[in-house]
């Protein structure tokens, strides 16, 4: 089957394809506008996201709320992670973070699928790891160079997409969009 994926991040959708295209599910995607309301919750952007586009765009469809939350900054930059990525940068997060003791960090993501009935469904994954105190390789994206997962001495930055995908929040969250669909899609509307 096929499925859309709405994100104008191409790490995402790299990350997306290669965790669900060997698993039989066809990714597209859509860089369509959604607006990402503010909230203490990634869940709800994602939620709202899926919700006002569900009568823009044909379903089925996903999209993903993901951030970064550092237990030193109170879960700073969190639902902000857009935000604080394009203003203060991963620069900008190792100053922050320079002089804190405490360097547990926590990727999260909300993917939100809209099933072809135009029912959302939120999924969850979380990644937990720790901050590093400069940039560390030139894979992925965003914050992951200054990311290294609980059990690892990589960074996500000098991780191959497989490689994060073994452990990633993203694709914890996109196994559970996996497995909904593969119970749920061929029985209910008849999608295989
Ligand atoms: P959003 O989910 O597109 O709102 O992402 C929020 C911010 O977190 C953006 O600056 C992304 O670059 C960053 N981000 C989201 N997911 C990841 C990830 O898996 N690795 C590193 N940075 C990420």
């Amino acid at each position: 089957m096929k499925i859309t994926f709405v994100t104008s991040n191409t790490g995402k959708l790299k990350e997306v394809k290669d965790k669900l295209e060997p698993l039989g599910i066809e990714v597209v995607g859509d860089k369509v506008y959604y607006p990402e309301i503010q909230t203490d919750s990634l869940r709800e952007v994602a939620r709202y996201g899926a919700q006002w586009l569900k009568n823009r765009l044909e379903a089925p469809f996903i999209l993903d709320d993901s951030g970064l939350f550092l237990s030193a900054l109170e879960g700073f930059p969190g639902v902000y992670s857009a935000y604080a990525y394009g203003t203060i940068g991963n620069r900008g997060i190792l100053n922050l973070m320079n002089k804190k003791g405490d360097k547990r960090a926590e990727f999260r993501t909300a993917a939100a699928l809209v099933d072809p009935n135009e029912k959302i469904h939120i999924f969850e994954g979380v990644c937990k790891g720790s901050v590093i105190g400069e940039e560390r390789g030139k894979n992925g994206f965003g914050y992951d160079p200054v990311f290294i997962p609980e059990g690892y001495e990589i960074t996500f930055g000098e991780m191959s997409t497989e490689e994060k995908n073994k452990i990633s929040h993203r694709s914890l969250a996109f196994h559970e969009v996996y497995e909904y669909i593969k119970e749920h899609f061929s029985v209910e509307f008849d999608i295989s």
